[in-house]
């Protein structure tokens, strides 16, 4: 019997992959590049035994138990025996699996890649893999190949059918730019959800735009933000950031039938944020949504009370406020008459947001010790 425990953390693009150019090698149209959170306020948890007693695999995702039977499990599972160095009998057994995630799953939070990453990363060390796994990561979920590192992440769309080229690098380690913040805010919602995966296949399928996109904006884009990053220029990675996101939704609604993610809440988010960057004169935060209608913020230390500030003031809650904050702790700023005039904040309804994470840029996956194992002695959820 071997047994092992994992995290891996969560990340979120700066620059947007959406659309493949290999559905089945998930192989994608474009760069992406995103940050890594900090594992301590969100991360996927894994648990992996392999016994030669189990008479099949099995899953438990969230404390319940899902099939086995699902395509990209198994290429992650083919891939990972095919690179195993181990001379041990392992990758002949079966394996319990038992994840589950530090964060609300129904907060709508992007989950797969933190847990395709964990689960890859687990089994990459039971089996003794060697090297880049990003691309059997790649082959659970997209995105989640760039959980595999930590700091600012780059995903190679490579240009190679084989999709050996398609493949994630670090482009600076979380330490690069100790004062970026991330700020996140779950908007309630409850609009029935449309998987990226069928989503941006018909993207892809029907945005002239998306084809546009690809060929002409990402790539100059993609320069551009990793000069920014290397040089810690707020303002160009804040304009390009709110930028991109932007482009991608508008390929959201070029798509036929569109595809919508935010909403009216989303919205009075984006235009909180253009409204507080023009009273401090420059861009200060930035704004960004995957296919959902939470917002995630990058912001600097320095200004993280006052922007707190703004959102309470602006989204007040019936949440007592433990509940409602999460993540690193911010003392409250009390806001100027000043801002609070320019801003002219209009109440919304209590209870538009959900709860706020406050977290900052991590590090990659990691080994747990054994009282943290999800697995008993059996190999059944604890
Ligand atoms: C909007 O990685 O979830 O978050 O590869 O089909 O599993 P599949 O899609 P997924 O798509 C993520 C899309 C996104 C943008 C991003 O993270 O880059």
């Amino acid at each position: 019997m071997k047994i092992i425990t994992c995290v891996a953390p969560v990340n979120i693009a700066v620059i947007k992959y959406w659309g493949k150019r290999d559905e089945e090698l998930i192989l994608p149209l474009n760069d992406s590049i995103s940050a890594t959170l900090n594992i301590e306020h969100m991360c996927a948890k894994t648990t992996i035994m392999a016994s030669s007693n189990f008479k099949e695999n099995k899953i438990w995702l969230n404390g319940k138990e899902e099939s086995f039977q699902n395509p990209r499990l198994s290429n992650c599972l083919k891939e990972l025996k095919k690179r195993s160095q181990t001379q041990s009998d392992v990758i002949n057994w079966n394996i319990h699996v038992c994840s589950e995630n530090n964060f609300p799953t129904a907060a709508g939070l992007a989950s797969s890649a933190a847990g395709y990453a964990c689960f890859v990363y687990a089994l990459a060390k039971l089996y003794e893999v060697e090297g880049d796994v990003t691309y059997i990561a790649r082959q659970g979920s997209g995105s989640a190949c760039r959980s595999i590192y930590g700091g600012w992440v780059q995903w190679h769309a490579g240009a190679l059918k084989d999709g050996s080229d398609s493949i994630a690098t670090q482009i600076v380690p979380a330490s690069h730019w100790p004062e970026m913040r991330v700020v996140i805010l779950v908007v309630s919602d409850s609009q029935k959800k449309n998987s990226s995966t069928n989503a941006m296949k018909r993207s892809a399928a029907t945005s002239k735009f998306l084809e546009y996109r690809i060929k002409h904006i990402v790539p100059e884009r993609t320069e551009k933000m990793i000069q920014a990053i290397k040089d810690r220029d707020f303002e160009t990675f804040a304009t390009i950031t709110m930028k991109d996101s932007n482009q991608f939704h508008s390929v959201c609604l070029d798509t036929f039938p569109p595809v919508k993610y935010m909403n009216e809440t989303s919205f009075i988010i984006v235009d909180l944020i253009h409204t507080y960057n023009e009273f401090r004169g420059s861009t200060k935060v930035a704004y960004t949504f995957d296919a959902g209608a939470n917002a995630c913020l990058y912001l600097l230390e320095e200004d993280v009370p006052e922007v707190i500030s703004l959102i309470q003031n602006a989204f007040p809650t019936n949440t007592d406020h433990v509940e409602y904050f999460r993540g690193i702790p911010v003392t409250e700023q009390e806001l100027s008459e000043e801002l609070k005039k320019t801003i002219n904040i209009s109440k919304q309804d209590p209870g538009m947001l959900k709860y706020i994470i406050h977290t900052n840029v991590g590090e990659g996956p990691q080994i747990l010790g054994e009282n943290e194992h999800l697995l008993n002695d059996v190999g059944l959820p604890k």
